[in-house]
Formats: structure tokens, C-alpha cells, sequence
């Protein structure tokens, strides 16, 4: 992807996944016993930023980290106003940080996608403090968000040959199941972990502003990129047909589930069973 491209992406992020994924930092922060003046906070796998600007905005010292440059870009000018919080291109299996140098380390939608999440789970525990907390979010159906359900059935219906996306990995897969998710913050060293659901909202504009904007809110993805304009145009009928009836008032609604999973780190990781080859 060449910078222009990137610097795209970025801004398509945080126009459209970070309105849903920002519904869960209120539930993460609550989960960890708050994040206020003072809290050091790591963000890993931040994107542009929404658990970082809500936590620098919460008074906290966060160091924010992603493994894209063009995402940590932004995460600087965002975090460019807020005093002790900085931006660093970090890759969350291998973090650039001391052993428990903070009280609450977060990966929203982040270490669950990384292809060695086991190894991302385990920094992530390294990373927080003695009686710090640790907390992930990953969704229970990533098929299911905001507007890609819509697509989803559209092209099953006109193009059944197209593949959306590639097969889930592993780390979504395995843990959206809430008592495997609970299974491997333990693992890594968290206790008294809990796991919450998330009901997460997204909203349309009307049908025809939907049909209308199709290129723009589904051209970052694969499956779709791949159509040429004329399938586009082919697909728009079945996406107006995918998309009416899901809201209230002719609006277009989906509603999916996010799981927020929180433990507090206990001073050394136990031996004996790992369970899930943590
Ligand atoms: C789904 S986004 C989540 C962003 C943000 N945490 C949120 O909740 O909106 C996943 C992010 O992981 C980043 N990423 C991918 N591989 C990574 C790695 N190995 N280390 C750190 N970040 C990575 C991507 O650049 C992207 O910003």
C-alpha cells in the first residue's frame, strides 16, 4: 500500500470502525477500575486512536502504539494536545517497553488479530504492573459489525463466488467464545478476570444515502475492491434489499456484540498447566 493509500485507510478508519469500536473504551475503562489523572496506560494495536484520546482526555499518561506508521501519525497529532502522552509504531508481539511499567494496558480489537496472538497476550501481561490490569476486546461475530452484514448477504446472494475476506485467524476464531477469552487472560497471568458483552450500534443514513455511498463505506475491503463498477452497480439492488427492514423508520441499523475481557495481574505467572499453549 503506497502512502496515500495508507494515509486513506486511516482516515476511512476512524470515520467508520472507530465510531464502533469507541462504544466499548467506556465498558473497558469501568472493567479496570477507571482510568484517571495520573494512570499510565499502553495502548496496543491503537489505530487512530480512540481508547488513547479517551484516556488522555481522562487525565491519563498513555503511550500509544500500533505497528502501521501511517495510524501512528495520527495517533500523534491526535495526542499532540494532551501532556505525557506520545505515539510510537511498535509491533504488539514484540513490545518496546520495561516488564510491568504500566497500571492498565489495553488491545481493543487489537492482539486477537495478531498471527502469534498468544504471544501478543503474553506482552501484553509482561507489560502491566503487579496488581495492574490487562484488558482485550475482540467481536463475537466479526462478520456481524456495523455495515459489513449488509455486503455480506448482498454478495451471497449476487456474487457467491466473491470472498469477502480471508478466513478468520486463529486468536478471533478461539476467543470469541467468552470462557476461552477467560481462559487465556488467566493464562497469561491475569486473575479474577471477567468478561463483559458490548452491544454495539451502527446506524445508516437512509436507504438511498446507504445505496448511494456503497463505494465509499465498503471500498476498503477486499472482496468488494475486487468488483469492477459495472458489478457494483449489479450489487447495489441486492445491497438495498439486504438493508431495508434493519432499522427503525426506513433507517439502516445493525446492532453485533463486542466482548470486553478485563483481570487484574497477579505479581508471577503460576507453573504447571498452560492451558490454550499460553
Ligand atoms: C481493528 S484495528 C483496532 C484499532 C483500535 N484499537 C480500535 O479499537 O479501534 C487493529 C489495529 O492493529 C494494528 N496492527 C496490525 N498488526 C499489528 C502488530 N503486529 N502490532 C501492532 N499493531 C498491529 C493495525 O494497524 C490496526 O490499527
Amino acid at each position: 500500500m503506497d502512502e496515500a493509500m495508507q494515509s486513506g485507510m486511516v482516515e476511512f478508519y476512524e470515520a467508520t470502525a472507530e465510531p464502533l469500536t469507541r462504544q466499548c473504551v467506556s465498558t473497558a475503562f469501568a472493567m479496570v477500575g477507571g482510568v484517571r489523572s495520573g494512570t499510565s496506560v499502553l495502548d496496543v494495536a491503537a489505530g487512530p486512536g480512540g481508547l488513547s484520546v479517551a484516556a488522555a482526555e481522562a487525565g491519563a499518561r498513555v503511550r500509544a502504539t500500533d505497528l502501521s506508521p501511517a495510524m501512528v501519525a495520527r495517533l500523534s497529532q491526535r495526542l499532540g494536545p494532551y501532556a505525557n502522552c506520545t505515539a510510537q509504531v511498535m509491533d504488539g508481539q514484540a513490545l518496546d517497553v520495561q516488564d510491568g511499567a504500566f497500571d492498565a494496558v489495553f488491545s481493543m480489537f487489537g492482539v486477537v488479530n495478531l498471527p502469534d496472538w498468544r504471544q501478543g497476550l503474553r506482552e501484553l501481561a509482561r507489560a502491566t504492573r503487579a496488581g495492574g490490569h490487562g484488558c482485550i476486546s475482540t467481536w463475537t461475530d466479526p462478520r456481524g459489525v456495523g455495515p459489513v452484514p449488509i455486503l455480506v448477504e448482498a454478495l451471497r446472494t449476487t456474487f457467491p463466488e466473491v470472498a469477502l475476506f480471508p478466513p478468520d485467524g486463529e486468536g478471533v476464531t478461539l476467543l470469541r467464545s467468552p470462557a476461552v477469552l477467560q481462559t487465556a487472560m488467566g493464562a497469561v497471568g491475569f486473575e479474577d478476570v471477567e468478561v463483559r458483552e458490548v452491544e454495539v450500534i451502527w446506524t445508516g443514513p437512509s436507504l438511498e444515502a446507504f445505496v448511494a455511498d456503497r463505494d465509499r463505506l465498503y471500498g476498503f475491503m477486499p472482496g468488494y475492491a475486487a468488483l469492477t463498477p459495472a458489478d457494483r452497480d449489479r450489487l447495489a439492488p441486492a445491497l438495498r434489499r439486504a438493508a431495508q427492514n434493519r432499522g427503525p423508520d426506513g433507517s439502516v441499523r445493525v446492532v453485533s456484540t463486542a466482548l470486553v475481557a478485563a483481570g487484574r495481574r497477579v505479581p508471577l505467572c503460576a507453573g504447571g498447566d498452560s492451558p490454550l499453549g499460553l
